[in-house]
């Protein structure tokens, strides 16, 4: 630290890390000195954003070589951030790493472990871990406000081709611009291609889907809300319906997780969904919980709870009985349960109740925790393991998807098992 000041470095300064980079320069002494990316224009931007004293570089090595850097933020696509995760945790930094914590599920142990024997902070940034929605839903769940928690619904559709990932390809994609051999890393090697540099999600060689892009958002704050470390079993189904522009991942995808008792729930069954041609004029995302005496809708910003408390009566199915048997029946249901008149309190204007928090923003306070952590030593609580039991399960989806097959998962070992 320098003057009090936490001093980071941004990896990987495209989209997400031009904006975790903002995110993180509004928390109170935290400074960012450095940036490094594969394409010149995205360092130009950042000096033209932070200034011409930002140091800028196309090596992350070179940034973690610096004494002078505390902390990094790892914005590149997905099959760099276990490496330069881990990395970075044996050059003594903490670490801010954007979701999925990984590329292939046989990194995680290795990322937990480099956590361990570090003792650093590693944070995974999937921000609904920082959410007070998910937070009152996790309150709400915990005080039985929707009764007995039996199943969950999550999805986010998308309908347009940014919400696809066809991002904008600049004029200047040259070899000369850009670092394509840096760039593949580990992946198989290939000749210069801008569309799989810049569209790189599109690509299971650099990306992980719509399973570690957006289900992993959706586990997390299941994971939260619920207090569940993971489901024992996943099935996943989907295809490439309407995008087929030479990507290899589905842009429509259907997980079906069965969650068993005992992780501080009773068990209940999950299905995630993702589709990108989907007919909503407007993106749509909610984690919806479903209880036994109610219904729970988390979306950006916002928790919807509707209860619906059991009917105390049973009800009947007697008009299949003959008359007299019918009669004898009533006679007796009467008596159990005497017939009530209504009164005024049986007319509710309204069962549903909102939690709209004015101004939140899940994605900032998420960097507050990161920093307060790097402060204070103590971890956040989405911390490698966290992140390894979202990310993992949604990388099994993948497995499921492309090798159609049921996959077992054991949760609290974090591996896979059979079905
Ligand atoms: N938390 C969220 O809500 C959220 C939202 C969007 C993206 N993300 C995550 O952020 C990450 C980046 O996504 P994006 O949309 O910003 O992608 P992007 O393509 O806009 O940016 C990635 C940048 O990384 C650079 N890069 C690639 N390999 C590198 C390396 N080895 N060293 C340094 N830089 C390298 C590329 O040049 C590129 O500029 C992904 O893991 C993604 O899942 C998270």
């Amino acid at each position: 630290m320098t003057n009090g000041n936490i001093q980071i470095a941004l990896i990987g300064a495209g989209g997400m890390g031009q904006g975790d980079a903002r995110l993180a320069q509004m928390v109170e002494g935290v400074k960012l000195i450095a940036a490094c990316d594969l394409y010149d224009g995205r360092l130009e931007r950042c000096r033209e954003k932070w200034g011409t004293d930002l140091y800028t570089t196309r090596d992350y090595r070179e940034v973690l070589a610096r004494k002078d850097v505390d902390a990094v933020i790892i914005a590149t696509p997905d099959h760099w951030h276990s490496r330069i995760t881990i990395d970075a945790l044996e050059a003594g930094k903490d670490v801010y790493c954007e979701k999925p914590m990984v590329h292939a599920l046989d990194e995680g142990p290795k990322v937990i472990e480099a956590q361990k024997r570090t003792g650093r902070i590693v944070q995974v940034g999937s921000q609904y871990a920082s959410s007070i929605v998910y937070a009152k839903a996790r309150q709400m769940l915990k005080e039985g406000a929707i009764g007995e928690l039996n199943s969950v619904e999550a999805w986010l559709d998308r309908n347009t081709a940014i919400g696809a990932w066809e991002y904008s390809i600049p004029p200047d994609a040259t070899p000369e611009r850009m670092d394509w051999d840096r760039f593949l890393g580990s992946a198989p090697k290939r000749e210069f291609d801008a569309v799989r540099f810049f569209r790189w999600r599109n690509y299971r060689d650099y990306g992980t889907g719509v399973a570690g892009d957006l289900f992993v958002h959706l586990l997390t704050g299941l994971h939260f809300a619920t207090g569940a470390m993971g489901p024992s079993r996943v099935y996943a189904t989907g295809g490439l319906r309407f995008w087929k522009d030479g990507r290899d991942v589905p842009d429509v995808m259907l997980a079906l997780l069965d969650y068993p008792a005992g992780q501080g729930h009773g068990g209940f069954n999950a299905r995630l969904k993702v589709n990108f041609e989907s007919a909503e004029p407007e993106e749509s995302f909610g984690v919806q919980f479903v209880g036994s005496e109610g219904t729970m809708t988390a979306g950006y910003s916002s928790l919807e709870v509707s209860r619906h408390p059991r009917e105390k009566e049973p009800g009947y199915t007697i008009g299949t009985f003959p008359k007299k048997v019918q009669k004898e029946f009533l006679a007796e249901y009467e008596k159990k349960y005497p017939p009530r008149p209504p009164t005024a309190d049986s007319m509710t204007a309204d069962k549903k109740d909102v939690f709209a928090p004015p101004g939140f923003n899940a994605h900032l306070e998420h960097h507050k925790n990161f920093y307060a952590a790097v402060r204070s030593g103590k971890p956040f609580f989405e911390d490698a393991v966290f992140g390894y039991r979202a990310a993992g399960p949604a990388l099994l989806t993948n497995v499921s998807y492309f090798e159609r097959r049921i996959c077992g998962w054991d949760a609290e070992r974090m591996q896979e098992t059979a079905a």
